[in-house]
């Protein structure tokens, strides 16, 4: 999930020009969210059913699973001292400078591609994480402070976000996040003897998490992997300030997870459930952002397997200055945590499409502030279609990203794709062309397919394959 993680690339190679948009010529402006966008042929790769996806807030949905999760970690991290502002209105749409330059992503960061990212025009784009809003909320901090209006100082973001991307059941091209993050103002020492207040202060916030997470029931073993070799400090924080800074972010975060999961672990009580873990394993690993040093991700154990949940780390300074703050005046954490996969295994969704879904039957089996096991309503049988072609290989072909082929399959399938995965790859040994063939597995959550509209949808796949990528049918 991590923005900074490119998944392998495929590269298809292709002639002719590379289309981003269907061969329909694309339309002079879209519209996001009420406001009109110009669009350029060089960059505008967002389709119509993509953008009917960003006025459904589905994070503020009160009963939706996405938004209980929300809700219970808001709430979570706001019972010790209520220092957190709580942001869940943001619109998609961003413009570069906020999504990556303001967080110090290097121009050739793979992020940035067009392979990976969905753009409204040159300037703007679908947030592809809730970090890009981080500046707007420090600056809010920085305000209520020179407005001597204390404030709070902290910040939770929760939004949908964007991204081109494989498709099986954990993946859709929206997803949600939630952005934390939290400050405190560096005082001096008035005498040598004394502790600077900022220390006071961060020694007694660690221990208000410490006395909370004592508290909960099935208790959290850590791994912590605290050397900060490859992983080095900002020349700006002391090693006090680093090490007491990264206490207080690693013991946030971990409140959040023990939170989510002894919910959990009460309604699998609750519903008699066999095999109800009795114990929770976290780890921390190293990690690299471009905002953050040092920064870690958190995994943690369950059901078998290391589920990846968020990524963190300390607020680079550039990031404070660029939001207003002055130097040496600050110091603070940030993190941003993925609520789907974790919302899929509180409820026990086997598809991520089920959160997109229109279906009654599906909305109607939660309430807000209840963690229950989604009852499946019925399951429909899947439907197996492959397309296998060539690759050009002449000096004149194109690079195209795997991402293009998925978004191929995902415009003329909607929301009936429930997977695509390449099956097979060779290379022939007397044309040197490249042959690839994809399994398309059709299946809708809410309904039977017929064999004739299937066959309608792949012939339109195929086709669009040979008009924008001028591959060769087998
Ligand atoms: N934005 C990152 C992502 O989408 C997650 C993240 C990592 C957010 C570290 C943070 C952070 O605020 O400090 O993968």
């Amino acid at each position: 999930m991590a923005l900074m993680i490119t998944r392998s690339r495929i590269l298809l190679k292709c002639t002719g020009k590379l289309r981003l948009f269907s061969s329909n010529a694309i339309p002079k402006s879209i519209n996001i969210n009420e406001v009109d966008y110009e669009t350029n042929e060089h960059w505008t790769n967002v389709t119509p059913s993509i953008v009917s996806l960003t006025d459904r807030s589905l994070h503020v949905h009160e009963s939706h699973p996405v938004s209980i999760l929300r809700e219970m970690i808001e709430q979570k991290l706001n019972s010790t001292d209520k220092a957190f502002n709580i942001y869940n209105n943001f619109k998609p749409v961003v413009s570069v400078y906020d999504n990556f330059d303001s967080l110090g992503f290097p121009e050739d960061h793979p992020g940035r591609s067009k392979s990976d990212t969905y753009y409204v025009n040159d300037k703007h784009l679908l947030r592809t994480h809730t970090s890009a809003h981080e500046m707007k909320c420090f600056k809010d901090i920085k305000s209520d402070q020179s407005s001597s209006n204390s404030g709070r100082s902290g910040f939770l973001i929760s939004a949908d976000v964007y991204r081109r991307d494989e498709i099986d059941r954990t993946h859709y091209p929206a997803f949600h996040q939630m952005e934390g993050a939290r400050i405190w103002k560096r005082e001096k020492a008035l005498n040598s003897n004394k502790e600077p207040q900022h220390i006071v202060q961060l020694r007694k916030d660690i221990k208000k998490l410490g006395d909370q997470l004592e508290k909960e029931e099935t208790k959290l073993i850590v791994e912590d992997d605290k050397s900060l070799e490859g992983n080095p400090k900002q020349d700006y924080m002391t090693e006090l300030e680093v090490e007491l800074c990264q206490q207080h972010l690693k013991r946030s975060v971990e409140l959040v997870v023990s939170e989510v999961f002894n919910q959990k672990i009460t309604s699998m009580k609750n519903s008699n459930v066999a095999d109800i873990p009795k114990e929770l394993k976290v780890r921390w690993i190293k990690a690299y952002f471009p905002w953050t040093a040092p920064s870690w991700e958190i995994e943690v154990w369950w059901q078998g397997d290391w589920l990846e949940v968020c990524g963190c780390g300390l607020v680079r300074e550039q990031v404070l200055l660029n939001s207003g703050f002055e130097k040496d005046s600050t110091i603070g954490w940030a993190f941003g945590l993925g609520l789907d996969r974790i919302a899929m295994l509180l409820f026990e969704v086997p598809d991520i499409r089920l959160f997109w879904t229109m279906d009654e039957r599906f909305h109607t089996q939660f309430i807000k502030g209840k963690i229950n096991p989604f009852v499946p309503y019925s399951k429909y049988p899947g439907t197996l279609r492959d397309v296998s072609f060539w690759l050009a290989n002449d000096d004149n072909a194109i690079e195209v990203h795997e991402n293009d082929v998925m978004e191929i399959v995902r415009n003329e399938g909607g929301d009936l794709v429930e997977s695509v995965k390449l099956i097979d790859e060779f290379t022939s040994s007397k044309s040197g062309k490249k042959s690839l063939c994809y399994r398309i597995n059709y299946q809708s959550m809410d309904r039977n397919v017929t064999n004739e509209e299937i066959n309608e949808i792949q012939e339109k796949v195929r086709d669009e394959l040979v008009n924008k990528y001028n591959v060769e049918l087998r």
